[in-house]
């Protein structure tokens, strides 16, 4: 922590180390308040640097010794500022030795060496390492490491490191020790270790060569019946690498554990993945239908990582979304080919695409928006962003789009082939992309060097004449921090055109031979027009059909238009999509009407009427039928307005929410008795789509906020056998004046006690509740569950208040923002990471009505005042603040 100005790190400065680390070895001796680090280094100069000093990293860390070829280095013989240690040497060789003594037990930010519930555990994506010993923390230093680990017998019995177990044994003092060895090189972000009292799930299997492989789920005890799902999704994850892209698992052994204090949702390293909780622990009586899909994604994205990220990694953390991108788009994949079928993919690509629009085009829009491959920042954990992410696994998924999928395969051999072992950039892979097909993809290259969402404009002309069908499209990119004008990207846009019948049209392309009923137009100039010949009537067009690419796509459709697609689209990402743009646009209008003092809100027949087709069509998916009902959220309504009004949007919503449950009751009601599901819970996708329709109806119901509504409910959650219908009966309770309200919310905290994520959830669904003040949060945050410094519960209750309850959240006296202020700043003495990402819940205060904005700006600078913020926070509210 720093009271200047800290520096921003720019990509155009990279250079290459002066020295590789070749061999590392550790011992630890594990203590909580104080655990010895002796680490020994095997280094080699590097021939094509100049630099005549060797620069390592260390924070927080109290230095013992070091030993350069076995002598004691004086302090004279380096220098040491600001984590920075610097050695004069031009050797070729050098044996380095470091101890270190570190306080575990004292390590709040959960980066580094942490105690969590009496156990040991290790962080180091992206720079935590540098928390346990002095090293020269980059990813493109790449070692083999051999891991000593000692520490007391009873407190400590299980001793877990990256790679394959060598040798354990007895120490004699009450102590004993376990050696692991790494066989594959790798950068230090991916070294971990685990100590303390865990017990796992295991399982043996044979991989695709015929080789044994062991697999281990390692948890708490009284958490055996809870791993079984993960231990699944393991063995469905190898699988499927084996089969989509002919990656076999490396190691002998591959071990996850789950630890309840955890910054983020999981962390590959090398065969010892370790994951929060959230995303391992599982039964029905403790996790939702949407927890075990999250399972399934994460377990699945980690393991993804073994190839993608730790065989080929980042040269340097502006890379980060080659593998996160990547790894993003490979986990996406892999969740929907579970589901299998044709439909169940639809909804999984729009869940991933409604957490694009609700997270990441916001994110594009404002102060910390950046590329997919950024140009600077000052703390690089504030980069691991929805743009990183979401974004970088779209611009992965276009590489698709352009290449098909046999294209794809071929680029990602050659990816595999040309790097593996190294550390190399997002050009190295739109490279291996390019040489495998034989495609020109320079201008792709704009998607990683430009933020902003893209805009593009289509606009229309059929000629009945000459029987063409002309497609115009028009690109323009908002202008984002640094960066004013943009270059076109290259967009591929998949179109169709249904005829009145609402079929797909057989579509000629003019300059194409191929016949097809969708068409991926290349969008490379600013504006182009694409025409369509042997269209025998004017069609309706499906455009961004599966959201081809992460743009805002705009056109004149009628209402009319939308509620054909609606009803006739054969792609049904475009189905749901008008869908979504004709609630969109009454929400907007609603809204509109709303800010008026004195106007009355009106219904609408004919969205209702659509919307009935659409819950009552047997021949959709319950699932897809659920997300088509779902109406925009109040999140993406605030980003198509040019002054947000969060209460007029959420009077708006409400009330079309209770207008459509008003409209469709019978409906509903049918709804939730057609989708049932009897016998024995199972998360299989059919049923967690019967479940989410059949408990949307319930929540359309419970709108209406009636007796029967209430009663509904609260059958409901008495009687539900598995936590998805519990907790949405509890969910539709608490939005409710229903008597019984406080009685379920605490006979939930009572049953439910014992399980932390449960409590979580508890926490959640009150701090989203329509009727959650800020008062409200406060009396809840002095509950005895209640913790700042388990990042869970932080954001299960003041993350979930802050971004999840718009309209309390804004409530006009800014109470809300100055108790966001006050907890960013209690966060940020506890832990820096977790406190930036509250902070960034202020970053489109500029899109408000100016007496809100003038209070979110009070709330942010009394943040930025801070004394000792560190540079986490500092970075996130700074650029907040920034004139635009
Ligand atoms: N690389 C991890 C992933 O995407 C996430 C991660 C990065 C992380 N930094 C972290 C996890 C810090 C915990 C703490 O899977
Ligand atoms: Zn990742």
């Amino acid at each position: 922590m720093r009271t200047d100005t800290p520096p921003t790190i720019y990509r155009k400065d990279y250079t290459p180390p002066s020295y590789w680390v070749r061999t590392v070895e550790m011992g630890f001796d594990l203590e909580p308040s104080a655990t010895r680090v002796a680490t020994r280094m095997t280094l080699e100069r590097n021939q094509t640097s100049n630099d005549k000093v060797l620069t390592l990293y260390g924070e927080e860390l109290q230095l013992v010794q070091i030993r350069l070829n076995g002598k004691v280095l004086g302090t004279k013989a380096y220098q040491l500022k600001d984590g920075v240690l610097r050695i004069p040497t031009t050797a070729e060789q050098i044996t380095l030795d470091i101890e270190t003594l570190l306080q575990p037990d004292r390590n709040t930010s959960l980066m580094g060496l942490y105690v969590s519930n009496g156990n040991f555990f290790t962080q180091c994506e992206a720079e935590g390492f540098r928390k346990i010993t002095y090293f020269p923390d980059r990813p493109d230093v790449m070692a083999t490491y051999k891991v000593m680990l000692r520490g007391d017998k009873k407190k400590y019995p299980v001793l877990l490191s990256n790679g394959n177990l060598i040798e354990q044994g007895d120490l004699g003092d009450g102590r004993h020790y376990a050696l692991w060895e790494d066989p594959f090189k790798k950068p230090s972000y991916l070294f971990a270790l685990v100590a303390g009292q865990l017990v796992c799930q295991e399982e043996t299997i044979k991989l695709k060569s015929g080789r044994e492989a062991l697999l281990q789920v390692w948890v708490e005890e009284g958490n055996l019946d809870k791993t079984q799902h993960a231990m699944d999704s393991l063995i469905n994850s190898i699988r499927w690498d084996e089969e989509r892209f002919g990656l076999e698992l490396d190691l002998d052994r591959f071990m996850i554990v789950a630890v309840g204090d955890f910054n983020m949702g999981a962390m590959e390293n090398k065969g010892l993945n370790i994951f929060n909780t959230k995303f391992v622990l599982a039964n029905p009586r403790i996790a939702t239908d949407v927890d075990y899909g999250n399972i399934e994604a994460v377990v699945g994205h980690e393991y993804f990582h073994n190839w993608t990220g730790n065989r080929v990694t980042c040269r340097d953390w502006f890379q980060l979304s080659l593998k996160e991108g990547l790894t993003v788009f490979r986990d996406q994949e892999f969740s929907a080919d579970m589901i299998g079928t044709d439909s169940g993919r639809a909804v999984k690509r729009i869940d991933d695409v409604r957490v694009l629009r609700q997270a990441q085009f916001p994110e594009d829009a404002g102060p910390m928006a950046h590329p997919v491959r950024p140009d600077s920042f000052v703390e690089i954990s504030n980069f691991y962003t929805v743009t990183i992410y979401e974004k970088g696994a779209e611009v992965v998924r276009m590489y698709q789009t352009l290449l098909g999928r046999d294209g794809f395969r071929k680029g990602m051999d050659l990816y595999f082939e040309r790097h593996d072992g190294q550390a190399v950039e997002c050009d190295d892979f739109r490279a291996a992309m390019s040489d495998a097909n034989g495609r020109d993809l320079t201008q792709f290259e704009r998607w990683y060097s430009q933020a902003g969402t893209p805009r593009v404009v289509a606009t229309t002309v059929y000629d009945a004449v000459h029987k063409t069908y002309a497609i115009t499209l028009k690109q323009s990119c908002p202008a984002t921090p640094g960066q004013k004008n943009k270059l076109p990207f290259h967009i591929p846009v998949a179109v169709g055109l249904l005829d009145s019948n609402g079929n797909d049209m057989q579509l000629h392309l003019r300059g194409f031979p191929q016949v097809q009923s969708t068409v991926v137009l290349e969008l490379m100039e600013e504006q182009q027009t694409f025409v369509f010949e042997d269209v025998s009537e004017e069609p309706v067009p499906s455009l961004l059909r599966d959201f081809s690419a992460p743009v805002n796509l705009e056109y004149d459709y009628s209402d009319a238009d939308l509620a054909f697609l609606m009803a006739h689209d054969s792609d049904a990402f475009n189905r749901w999509e008008a869908g979504q743009r004709l609630a969109a646009r009454r929400l907007l209008a609603l809204t509109a009407t709303a800010q008026q003092s004195g106007a009355v809100l009106t219904t609408d027949p004919a969205l209702s009427e659509s919307l009935r087709l659409t819950l009552n069509d047997a021949a959709l998916d319950p699932a897809f039928r659920e997300i088509a009902l779902n109406l925009p959220s109040e999140t993406v309504i605030a980003e198509q307005m040019d002054v947000i009004n969060p209460q007029a949007i959420h009077q708006a919503r409400r009330f079309l929410r209770q207008s459509l449950a008003q409209a469709l009751r019978a409906d509903f009601i049918e709804a939730y008795k057609a989708n049932q599901t009897p016998g024995d819970y199972s998360p299989d996708a059919a049923s967690a789509g019967k479940r989410a329709l059949k408990n949307l109806a319930l929540s359309y119901i419970s709108e209406l906020d009636d007796a029967a509504a209430h009663v509904m409910a609260q059958t409901q959650c008495d009687g539900a056998d598995n936590m998805t219908d519990r907790v949405a009966a509890l969910g539709a309770l608490a939005n409710s004046t229903a008597p019984g309200k406080e009685a379920a919310l605490a006979q939930f905290y009572q049953d439910f006690e014992a399980e932390p994520l449960v409590v979580d959830k508890w926490f959640s669904l009150q701090a989203m509740a329509r009727t959650t003040d800020v008062a409200a949060v406060r009396k809840l945050m002095q509950h005895p569950a209640f913790s700042l410094k388990n990042p869970n519960r932080a954001r299960s209750l003041i993350f979930s208040f802050c971004n999840g309850n718009p309209s309390q959240f804004h409530a006009s006296d800014g109470s809300g923002y100055a108790f966001w202020a006050e907890q960013v700043i209690a966060l940020d003495a506890i832990n820096p990471q977790v406190a930036a990402r509250l902070a960034r819940s202020l970053d489109r205060w500029r899109k408000y009505a100016p007496s809100l904005q003038s209070k979110m700006q009070a709330a942010l600078k009394r943040v930025a005042q801070t004394a000792k913020l560190s540079k986490d926070t500092k970075e996130v509210v700074g650029k907040s603040l920034a004139a635009e």
